[in-house]
């Protein structure tokens, strides 16, 4: 796609961080927007921030753990503008333990969010963007979390190795159509996503009302509070990348430096049948 004005762009999530960072960047170029989230307050001030960028805007809310609410989405973004050109599927979460500890609500809502959401968002949306015959842009957010491992974070790991290859998948399917797919693997962003237990929605609460996180998970979601306020990037960077990639239909968004020479570890123990190497990125 290289023509944006006039278009219309999706993005779930978009209460915050990279989200909220997207509707900016394709309000910008000229597109209508429609947010979609759970959290009222902050799709409200991206609305508006939308608007002040010369947007016509939409608001929706929409939890993407449910079919139903990205049916709706679509319906709402159809009846105001008509078509969808652009579609990022880009709601996450994060919790952390280690696997035998982290309770199993805890791998319920994350695989919900991160792998279930682009699922419903792909469900609800690319039959009718295909029926619309225009051309149009795909982007799910995984994560180098999703080409990388490392202790206590299981769930997310997981949750984001299966969006990817899910959306590896899509790009396959879709390859001789008039939508492209692209993959966003964002690295160390400064967003809200330490604080995601503001955003659990009620079918995954613990059903253990005593649970306390273990010290591991604590670690993990410490360590990168502490590591985006640091040594963060800002949401901004990511909008960029996805909006150079959709013009370019590139399919993987892929992190600099530290990040991919830790995915270059894990393919290589792979190639070599070695023992996973424990590889944090050196730069965070
Ligand atoms: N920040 C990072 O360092 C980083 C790194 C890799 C990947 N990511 C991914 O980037 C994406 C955006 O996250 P972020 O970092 O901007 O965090 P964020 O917390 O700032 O934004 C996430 C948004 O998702 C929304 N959300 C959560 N659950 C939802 C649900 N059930 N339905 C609808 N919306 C829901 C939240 O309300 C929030 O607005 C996520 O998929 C995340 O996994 C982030």
């Amino acid at each position: 796609m290289q023509e944006f004005s006039g278009k219309t762009a999706v993005v779930t999530g978009a209460a915050s961080g990279i989200g909220r960072a997207l509707v900016l960047k394709f309000a910008g170029a000229g597109c209508r927007v429609v947010a979609a989230d759970v959290d009222a307050a902050g799709l409200e001030e991206t609305r508006k921030l939308a608007e002040a960028a010369g947007a016509q805007a939409l608001a929706v809310h929409c939890d993407v753990t449910r079919q139903d609410n990205l049916d709706a989405c679509a319906d709402a973004a159809y009846d105001a503008f008509g078509a969808v050109h652009i579609l990022c599927n880009n709601a996450g979460v994060l919790s952390g333990g280690t696997t035998w500890e982290l309770p199993i609500e805890d791998y319920q809502w994350q695989i919900a969010v991160n792998t279930l959401g682009p699922i419903h968002g792909v469900r609800s949306f690319v039959p009718r963007m295909l029926a619309q015959d225009s051309e149009g842009h795909i982007v799910n957010t995984a994560s180098m979390a999703g080409l990388t491992t490392m202790p206590f974070a299981g769930a997310y790991h997981l949750s984001k190795h299966a969006c990817l290859a899910f959306t590896e998948c899509l790009y396959h399917e879709l390859k001789e159509t008039k939508l492209g797919v692209s993959v966003l693997c964002p690295e160390l962003i400064n967003t809200g996503i330490a604080a995601s237990e503001r955003v659990r929605p009620e079918g995954y609460q613990h059903r253990d009302k005593d649970y306390v996180v273990s010290p591991a998970g604590k670690l993990v979601v410490d360590a990168l509070a502490e590591g985006m306020k640091t040594g963060g990037l800002a949401p901004s960077v990511m909008a960029d990348r996805v909006y150079d990639a959709i013009v370019a239909d590139r399919f993987y968004i892929i992190a600099e430096d530290a990040w991919r020479d830790a995915c270059n570890q894990r393919l290589e123990d792979i190639r070599l049948g070695r023992n996973p190497t424990f590889a944090p990125p050196t730069s965070v």
